[in-house]
């Protein structure tokens, strides 16, 4: 059994925790999955949750996220120390559970799927990764194009997710993480 956590409760710790567009974008991504889910057939308490608290972990900066990894026995894999900002993912799961007492695997796993993804997406892990990229406050021409695709086709709404969530990634075949390379590759496949 759950500990309840209510949803204002994790709200109003979340608005003290992140900064105000980190809060505002947090709120976007989870209208986003209310309304992905409602489209796809995916659980709506289950969305809403795991997109309130994916960027959980977001108000950490670097050391206190390393010092988060050691405490609690999070190992970060080689390419998460190349490229550091993935690690918000895993961490944010380990967070959503101890700190916000969620013990829903399916939403914890969608958290930390949510920055590289994974070979087995589940319909959950990808409306969560896909609400994330197309949410109302981003902006951009891919941004157009994903939350077009994610009007009907969830697997290319996730391709073109993983590119606008990789921008940041200058050569982004070298620096993307093996996760996110191997989804690509069964996402392409279908
Ligand atoms: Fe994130
Ligand atoms: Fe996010």
């Amino acid at each position: 059994v759950e500990k309840s956590v209510s949803l204002d409760e994790i709200k109003s710790a979340l608005s003290k925790m992140l900064n105000l567009i980190r809060f505002n974008h947090t709120i976007a991504v989870s209208e986003t999955a209310l309304v992905l889910a409602d489209r796809f057939g995916a659980d709506r308490d289950k969305a809403y949750l795991a997109a309130l608290l994916h960027d959980c972990a977001r108000g950490l900066d670097v050391a206190q996220t390393l010092k988060y990894c050691e405490e609690h026995g999070l190992v970060l894999d080689e390419h998460m120390k190349k490229d550091f900002n993935p690690v918000h993912a895993l961490v944010g799961a380990d967070m959503a559970a101890r700190r916000f007492g969620i013990c829903d695997k399916d939403v914890l796993t969608a958290i930390g799927n949510h920055a590289v993804g994974g070979e087995n997406m589940t319909l959950l892990d990808k409306i969560i990764f896909v609400a994330d990229a197309i949410e109302p406050n981003r902006t951009g021409s891919d941004v157009y194009e994903a939350r077009d695709a994610a009007e009907r086709d969830l697997d290319k709404a996730m391709i073109l997710a993983l590119r606008i969530k990789t921008r940041y990634i200058n050569s982004q075949e070298e620096l993307m993480h093996p996760s996110s390379i191997r989804m690509l590759e069964k996402l392409r496949r279908v």
